[in-house]
Parts: structure tokens; C-alpha cells; sequence
């Protein structure tokens, strides 16, 4: 298998949702894992943990559990409708793959969970400081595992996988530790199906908003015209 190199995978990675039921190989999946590891974390800390989900029984359990969720969330995507950037047949393409997703999950022969372990103590910060520090920990400690996560994402697109990133299991925390007996501690932060992509439903082009919509020289509003 001849991988791809960094930016071809970056600008083809798209979210897949359809996936062939054949299985994919452990020594695949340690890869992935192994660029998941590669990631940075805040102080270094790389405290992680990534739980491997094949077992058709948990898979079945974990599918339940997101299916719940995308019926709570669906409802709420269908009114919101298509982003301004989104043209109508485009966002009907994505809310009937999430659809298609939701109903199959339990076929999809891996699903990777990833979260952080809450350390067992935490050094209080300064009084003056405990409020700034409140209102910042839930984005950093997203930032411990989300570029652990985009790893995995581009790691499953060198090999020829696909994946997308989900979080509304999160709704549903209490629910998958449960199934899946995790520690009190372990705070799951995404859920990631992995499978061979579909004939027809493979990665392409990623259609994005144009860089000088989004990004700003020196100051707000200064387009980036570089
Ligand atoms: C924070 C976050 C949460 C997401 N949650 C879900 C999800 O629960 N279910 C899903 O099918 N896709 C989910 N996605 C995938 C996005 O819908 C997808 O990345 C986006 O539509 C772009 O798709 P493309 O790369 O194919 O253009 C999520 C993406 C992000 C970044």
C-alpha cells in the first residue's frame, strides 16, 4: 500500500460515513493509534486513553447509545438548516450520510473512543487566578486530544481508511462509560468509525470557505491576502 504525502492526505480527508463491513487489520489500527500518540498535549501531559471498540456486542452497545443522541441532536440540525456557506443539495448530502451513519454503526467494523484521564490531583491555581483558569480548562483540556484525534483522522486517510470525528455521544457520557466500564475519571471526548470506505463514497476534494473569508493580517478585518 503506497501512502500519501501530508497535504495531499489534509486536503482529502473528508468525513466518511459509509463504510464496507469487512474487518481492518490490527496492525492498521496500531498505526493509527501510534499517530494518535504523536500528538501534543497540554504540559506534556499526554494523559489519553483510546478505547479500540470490534467486539460486535459493544460495537452494538456504543451504536445504540449514538443513535439515541443523533435522534435527541437531528432535530435540531434539520431546523438549523443548511450553514450560509452550504449549498442545500450539499448539507441534504451530509444529513443523509450522518442519517445513513446513525442507522449502520453498529456494522462498522471499528469504532476508536478517545478521551483524557482527569489527573488524581490538581494543583489549585492562585486565588486570583482560579476564575480565568475555570473558564479556560474545558478548551484546553479539548486541545489535549483533539490534535491526538486529527491524527487519526489523517493517519485513516494515508491508509486508505475512512473516518469521521463525532461527539454527540457526549450527551450520553454517563451511558458510555457504562458500557464500555470505563474509569470515573476518563472523560470521552470523540468517537471515531473506521472502516474500508464504501465503492462510490470514497476521500476527495474537501470543499472549504475561502481563506481570506476566515484569516486576518494584524488585525480584524485586514483581509490575509498572502
Ligand atoms: C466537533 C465536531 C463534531 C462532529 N460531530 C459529528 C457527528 O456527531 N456526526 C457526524 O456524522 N459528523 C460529525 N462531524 C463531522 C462534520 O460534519 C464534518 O467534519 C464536516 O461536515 C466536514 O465534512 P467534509 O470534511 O467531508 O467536508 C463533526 C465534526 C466536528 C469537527
Amino acid at each position: 500500500m503506497s501512502e500519501i504525502g501530508l497535504f495531499e492526505a489534509i486536503h482529502t480527508a473528508r468525513a466518511l460515513r459509509r463504510f464496507k463491513p469487512d474487518p481492518v487489520p490490527d496492525h492498521l489500527i496500531t498505526r493509527i493509534l501510534d499517530a494518535a500518540i504523536r500528538a501534543p498535549s497540554a504540559s506534556n501531559q499526554q494523559n489519553w486513553a483510546f478505547v479500540v471498540v470490534k467486539d460486535p456486542a459493544q460495537r452494538r452497545r456504543v451504536a445504540e447509545i449514538y443513535r439515541k443522541a443523533f435522534a435527541m441532536m437531528s432535530v435540531m440540525y434539520r431546523d438549523r438548516g443548511p450553514a450560509p456557506h452550504q449549498t442545500q443539495a450539499g448539507y441534504a448530502r451530509m444529513m443523509g450520510a450522518a442519517d445513513h451513519l446513525a442507522n449502520h454503526l453498529h456494522e462498522v467494523p471499528v469504532i476508536i473512543i478517545a478521551g483524557l484521564i482527569a489527573p488524581a490531583t490538581r494543583h489549585q491555581p492562585p486565588a486570583e487566578a482560579a476564575a480565568r483558569v475555570a473558564a479556560a480548562r474545558p478548551l484546553i483540556s479539548g486541545a489535549s486530544i483533539y490534535p491526538a484525534v486529527q491524527n487519526m483522522l489523517l493517519a485513516c486517510r494515508a491508509l486508505g481508511l475512512g473516518s469521521v470525528l463525532t461527539t454527540i455521544h457526549a450527551y450520553y457520557n454517563d451511558e458510555v462509560r457504562a458500557a464500555l466500564e470505563l474509569p470515573a475519571g476518563f472523560m470521552t471526548y470523540a468517537m471515531l468509525p473506521i472502516g474500508f470506505p464504501q465503492e462510490g463514497f470514497g476521500h476527495g476534494p474537501v470543499k472549504r470557505r475561502a481563506l481570506d473569508e476566515v484569516a486576518c493580517l494584524d488585525r480584524w478585518g485586514n483581509r490575509w491576502r498572502g
